[in-house]
């Protein structure tokens, strides 16, 4: 794996985002019969929904996408379709979470087992889809795309990691993950 092939830097983000899952997962085990901290919980969410979704799902629909549209890939069916479709269901499961937030904090039943819920099944989820991805969608990328467009791509890539999600830049959001893979 390099961080100069068409897959290099989102294969490398897949590692962070499956080790943050992983931390999730097992602060909700804390769930019972004790209680999460919700401080964990929340770090969590933001990571989820700032490094995960806005900074590595965005270089994914915004330009790797794009790129495998043009080379042939169809983007309302087979792999592409099913990635956006993931994504989506992982933006809501994210919403689910943060709106269950203020309940955790309060130690609301209800609200603890939504939050529960939604948490496990977006770990599922991610961890599915990255395997599709890694496995599947990526090799073909790896395959289809060449070297100019390539050069291109990885460009685009350091822009959008160069800019800043709700006010964060890719190394405090990676500093975010390690402070919750320090606390897990
Ligand atoms: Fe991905």
């Amino acid at each position: 794996m390099s961080r100069l092939d068409p897959t290099g830097v989102l294969r490398e983000e897949h590692r962070w985002i499956l080790n943050v899952a992983r931390a999730l997962e097992r602060e909700l085990d804390r769930a019972s019969p004790g209680a999460p901290d919700p401080d964990q919980l929340e770090r969590c969410v933001r990571f989820i929904r700032l490094f995960a979704d806005a900074c590595h799902h965005g270089k994914e629909e915004d330009q790797l996408f794009p790129v495998l549209e043009k080379h042939g890939l169809p983007r309302d069916s087979g792999p592409i379709a099913v990635m956006l479709a993931e994504h989506r269901e992982g933006r809501r499961l994210a919403a689910a979470m943060r709106e269950a937030l203020p309940g955790v904090r309060e130690a609301e039943p209800a609200a603890m087992k939504s939050f529960e819920t939604a948490g496990r099944d977006y770990v599922a989820l991610i961890r599915g889809h990255i395997g599709k991805e890694d496995g599947v969608l990526f090799q073909m990328a790896d395959q289809i795309i060449s070297a100019p467009a390539c050069a291109r791509l990885c460009e685009s890539y350091e822009e959008t990691c160069n800019s800043t999600f709700e006010g964060c830049t890719k190394a405090e959001l990676e500093e975010l993950g390690r402070e919750i893979l320090a606390r897990a």
